[in-house]
């Protein structure tokens, strides 16, 4: 039976490519987007390509509704193997001084609070399986030695879900999940760093049981947090 993925906020960008690499690496791709017509539309154009992939609707900011999906992809597919954390915005372009702290419960909501309850919807069952991996898609903008001005919302979020990372990567040490995050190795206007982040995630999401843990990476390479 083939290992069962589920990626956030899939429906275009980063998320819809990591979808399509894991895919290919054989995995069955839980592709979930916060509006039905892309998302099912983004699962559409991978299966038309030949990889196993469902839709699922998911708004990241909603916990209840992802415990609820994650219990349903265990009564569907009887196992689920990978999470990627993707689902993200970026929505502040204000300095510190002036930041809405609006802007930053929102970007606190979806980037750190939307992934730590996806994170908590899939571990009871990854624990019970002695199996998992979690994979955070992060930023250099929350990696400590590229903090600067400049969108602190998103910096502080990502940040946040780098501690995240660290945390959970230690909590779960004497099991067999595996918690990293990772970046992109430049713009999401470049293809190619798309597809090179795209197969970082795949790899980080299909690790050996002796890979690493509680680390950072850019294109399959460790970097400093
Ligand atoms: N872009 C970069 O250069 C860059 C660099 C480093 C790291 N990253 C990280 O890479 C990841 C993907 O970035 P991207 O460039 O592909 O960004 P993107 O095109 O803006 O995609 C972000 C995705 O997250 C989804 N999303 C936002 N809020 C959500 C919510 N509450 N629930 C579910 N889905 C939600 C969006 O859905 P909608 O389609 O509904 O808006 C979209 O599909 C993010 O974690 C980002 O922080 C990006």
């Amino acid at each position: 039976m083939s290992r069962v993925a589920l990626v956030t906020g899939a429906g275009r960008g980063v998320g819809l490519e990591i979808c399509r690499r894991l895919g290919a690496a054989g995995c069955t791709v839980v592709l979930t987007a916060r509006h039905p017509e892309r998302g099912a539309a983004a699962a559409r154009s991978l299966r038309e390509e030949g990889h196993d992939v469902c839709f699922r609707e998911l708004d990241v900011d909603r916990p209840a509704a992802v415990r609820e999906l994650a219990a349903r992809v265990m009564d569907e597919h009887g196992r689920l193997d990978a999470l990627i954390n993707n689902a993200a915005i970026s929505i502040d372009s204000a300095g510190l001084a002036t930041l809405e702290l609006e802007v930053l419960h929102r970007s606190f909501d979806t980037n750190f609070l939307g992934a730590l309850g996806c994170c908590q919807a899939v571990l009871p069952f990854m624990l019970a399986a002695g199996h998992g991996r979690i994979v955070n898609v992060s930023s250099d903008h929350g990696s400590f030695p590229k903090l600067a001005a400049g969108n602190p919302g998103y910096r502080l979020s990502k940040t946040a879900l780098n501690t995240l990372t660290v945390i959970l990567a230690d909590e779960v040490k004497e099991i067999n999940v595996l918690v990293n995050a990772m970046t992109l190795g430049g713009s999401c206007e470049d293809p190619g760093a798309v597809a090179s982040a795209a197969e970082t995630a795949a790899w980080l999401a299909t690790l050996p049981d002796d890979g690493p843990r509680g680390r950072f990476f850019r294109d399959r390479a460790e970097i400093s947090w």
